[in-house]
C-alpha cells in the first residue's frame, strides 16, 4: 500500500505505533520499524536528553529502518528540557517526530531546519487545522476510543475523519481503536491514509512490559475502560482496576471541587510499578476499548504482516466483490 504518509515517513506499510510512556522504549520502536511500520520512541519516558540521546542510539543498533520520537507537551510546573530533547532528536539523525499535547509550534522551526517531518497528534478538526496550519506535515487524529487523552469533545472516529478528510489539505491518520485489516480499510475508506496503534502494540511480543500488562489487555473487553480526571479537563481512557474505581469514588465526593492533589495517588508515578513491575493495581494506566477486539500476543511483524494480509483480502475480495 503505498499513501501519502508511506511516502512522507519512507515506510513500507502505512501503520504507525503511537508514542507510549514506558512502552515505547528502544525495543518497541525496533520492533515495529523492522517489520515495516514506523516505530515511535517516547521522549519524556526518559529522564533525560542524554537519556533520550542514549535511547536513540540504542534504537538505531536495533533498525535500520526509519523510527520517530514522540514529544508530548504537558500542563506541567517543571517544563521538561524540551531544548535538550530537540537536539538529541537532531544530532541523532531522527528523521520524524511525533508531538502531542500542546500546539507544537516552538519545536517546528528547529525540526525542520533539520529535515524532520513532523506529525502532531489531535484530538479534534480544530486542532488539525491548527496543525496544519503552522506547518506540521502530518496529522494523527486520535478519536474518542483511544487509549490516553481523547480531549474533551467526544467524537468517535466514525465521524472524526470523514469530518477531518472534508477539512484538511495535508496527510492523516486514524488513531484511536485501530487492531486489525478491518481498521486499516476502514480508516482509509474515510479518507486516512494510515492508521496509528498504541494498545494494540503493547499486547506483542517485543513490547517491553510486564506480562501482566499485555494479559490484561488480552483479558479486557471494550467495556473495561474509564475516563477519569475529566472534572479537571484533563480526561483520560484508562484500563479500569481498584485504583481507577477508588480514583472515580474520589471523583464523585468532590465534585467540582475536585483538584490535581485528590487523585495524585492514582496517577502520580505510577508506570514504572505497572509497565514494569505488573502490579496491576498501582493505577491508572492509559488503554482503549480496542482492547475488546486484542486477543492474542503476536511479534510486531506477525500483527503487521496480517493487518496487511486482512486489508488486501478485504478489498480485492469482499469489497471488490459487493461491489461488482
Ligand atoms: C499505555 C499508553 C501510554 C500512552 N502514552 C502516551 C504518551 O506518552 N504520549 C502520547 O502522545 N500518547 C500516548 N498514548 C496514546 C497513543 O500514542 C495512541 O495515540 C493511542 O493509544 C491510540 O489509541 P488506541 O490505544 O486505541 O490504539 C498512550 C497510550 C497508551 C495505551
Amino acid at each position: 500500500m503505498k499513501t501519502r504518509i508511506t511516502e512522507l515517513f519512507g515506510i513500507e506499510h502505512p501503520i504507525i505505533q503511537g508514542g507510549m510512556h514506558y512502552v515505547g522504549f528502544a525495543e518497541m520502536a525496533a520492533a515495529v520499524s523492522n517489520a515495516g511500520g514506523l516505530g515511535i520512541i517516547t521522549g519524556l519516558t526518559q529522564k533525560s536528553a542524554a537519556d533520550l540521546a542514549n535511547e536513540i542510539a540504542r534504537c538505531k543498533d536495533m533498525t535500520d529502518k526509519p523510527f520517530g520520537v514522540n514529544l508530548t507537551f504537558l500542563p506541567v510546573v517543571n517544563s521538561p528540557d524540551y531544548p535538550g530533547m530537540v537536539k538529541a532528536i537532531i544530532d541523532g539523525g531522527v528523521k520524524v517526530v511525533e508531538t502531542a499535547g500542546n500546539n507544537p509550534v516552538q519545536v517546528l522551526p528547529a525540526l525542520h531546519d533539520a529535515g524532520i517531518k513532523v506529525i502532531h497528534k489531535c484530538t479534534s478538526v480544530r486542532h488539525s487545522l491548527k496543525a496544519q496550519s503552522i506547518g506540521c506535515d502530518a496529522v494523527s487524529v486520535d478519536g474518542f476510543e483511544c487509549g490516553g487523552h481523547p480531549g474533551e469533545d467526544d467524537i468517535p472516529n466514525m465521524i472524526l475523519l470523514p469530518r477531518a478528510a472534508d477539512e484538511l489539505e495535508i496527510p492523516f491518520v486514524a488513531s484511536g481503536g485501530m487492531a486489525d485489516g478491518r481498521s486499516l480499510v476502514a480508516a482509509m475508506a474515510m479518507g486516512a491514509e494510515g492508521m496509528n496503534m498504541g494498545t494494540r502494540f503493547i499486547a506483542t511480543k517485543e513490547a517491553p512490559v510486564h506480562e501482566n500488562v499485555k494479559a490484561a489487555i488480552v483479558a479486557a473487553s471494550e467495556l473495561d475502560t474509564r475516563l477519569v480526571m475529566r472534572p479537571l479537563r484533563n480526561t483520560e481512557r484508562v484500563m479500569t482496576n481498584a485504583a481507577v474505581e477508588r480514583l472515580l469514588e474520589i471523583e464523585k465526593e468532590k465534585g467540582d471541587n475536585l483538584q490535581f492533589t485528590d487523585v495524585i495517588e492514582q496517577v502520580a508515578g505510577v508506570y514504572p510499578r505497572i509497565m514494569m513491575e505488573g502490579d496491576m493495581d498501582a493505577g491508572a494506566w492509559s488503554c482503549g476499548m480496542v482492547a475488546g477486539l486484542i486477543n492474542d500476543i503476536p511479534t510486531c511483524k506477525e500483527l503487521i504482516d496480517r493487518i496487511m494480509a486482512q486489508a488486501e483480502e478485504i478489498i480485492q475480495k469482499r469489497l471488490a466483490g459487493i461491489a461488482a
